[in-house]
């Protein structure tokens, strides 16, 4: 059966850069606490009047298509995984492609909050597998600074912005998307979540007096699933695939908190030698950190390595995906 490849990745932060000590400023917190409990140093910020996840999503997709030497013409598909869309309708997806320059052809949104990358990369990849398209892009795309509360010292020191993007296409014989699992469970609904602004509590003085269009996170439980399952999906990828630890070349987690991945790690029998980090620079960008990852590692990445992408977030979701890097 044919796969799909990821044959290229760019990344985008906007320039302003929002440190511990600033936050230190704002809310009851410090660079100590932020660093041993997240190991998060600072974040992207997107500043502006108007501007939305589709902006660093256009940026991270025109950076790709110029790498690659891409035409916007020869996009088959592109699909935006995000929570913080610049509208509710219409999609993410249909405004960067209007960005960029790719017109007539199909693009929708994917959300499943931190897992949205994982599980955009999962859809798109069976695009290519069918043989229904030749050249599909996946995007991870969050403006989370627009949701979090920055008077609530317990979700604002997490959260940064950023935009993450690849290019799929068809994969040399035993390279490319090898496998994936997506999960979810509905028990995590009331842990993690934006209480007003959908179809349930449409926007009202009262959702907004009483913040309801925040992430509400109650961060241990979140923690304990965390640790759980993205470690169990790991280990599963690995097992059905028949990997162990020295066979992986790269773990590639969701940046939402340094101990998370150091569990996982452990779990799958990897050394931080072999972890994709860049949680201390971006914080927690929810669809933009598997992205943001391989595009900061890409120098480093050897055709053939096994990599490990894992994934965690609201919902619940979560997933994993196993890659042999195709470049
Ligand atoms: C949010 C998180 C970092 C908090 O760390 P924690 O070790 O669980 O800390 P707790 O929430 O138990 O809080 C411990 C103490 O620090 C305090 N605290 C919370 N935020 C703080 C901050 N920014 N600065 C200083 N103190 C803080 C708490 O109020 C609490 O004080 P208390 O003991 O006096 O009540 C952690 O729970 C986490 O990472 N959860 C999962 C997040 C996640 O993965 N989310 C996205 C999924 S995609």
């Amino acid at each position: 059966m044919m796969k799909a490849a990821i044959t290229g990745v760019h990344g985008y932060v906007p320039d302003y850069v929002l440190t511990n000590a600033e936050l230190e400023r704002m809310v009851d917190t410090n660079d100590e606490w932020i660093t041993s409990r997240t190991g998060i140093k600072e974040r992207h910020i997107l500043k502006g009047e108007g501007m939305g996840s589709s902006h660093m999503g256009a940026e991270a997709v025109r950076g790709l298509l110029a790498k690659t030497n891409t035409a916007p013409e020869e996009i088959d598909l592109l699909i935006c995984a995000t929570v913080t869309p610049d509208y509710v309708f219409p999609a993410t997806a249909n405004l960067i492609c209007d960005m960029v320059g790719i017109r007539n052809v199909g693009s929708f949104d994917i959300q499943a909050a931190c897992s949205g990358f994982l599980y955009a990369l999962t859809v798109g990849t069976q695009f290519i597998e069918s043989g229904k398209y030749k050249k599909v892009i996946v995007v991870g795309a969050d403006k989370m600074s627009a949701i979090t509360d920055y008077t609530d010292r317990t979700t604002c020191v997490l959260f940064g912005d950023g935009a993450g993007a690849v290019l799929l296409e068809a994969a040399e014989p035993g390279l490319g998307i090898l496998d994936s699992i997506i999960r979810s469970d509905g028990v995590g609904q009331y842990h993690l979540f934006q209480k007003a602004g959908g179809s349930r509590y449409p926007p009202s003085h009262e959702t907004v007096e009483k913040r309801w269009h925040y992430v509400y996170q109650d961060g241990p439980s979140v923690f304990k699933f965390a640790v759980k399952n993205m470690a169990d999906v790991s280990a599963e990828i690995m097992q059905r695939n028949h990997l162990d630890g020295g066979d992986v070349a790269w773990l590639v987690p969701h940046q939402a908190n340094k101990r998370i991945i150091d569990a996982t790690a452990n779990r799958m029998g990897i050394g931080s030698d072999k972890v994709m980090l860049n949680i201390h620079k971006y914080g927690n960008t929810t669809a933009a950190t598997i992205p943001l990852c391989l595009f900061d590692y890409e120098s480093r990445l050897k055709k053939g390595d096994n990599l490990v992408l894992a994934a965690f977030g609201g919902g619940f979701t979560w997933a994993a995906v196993y890659v042999k890097w195709a470049y």
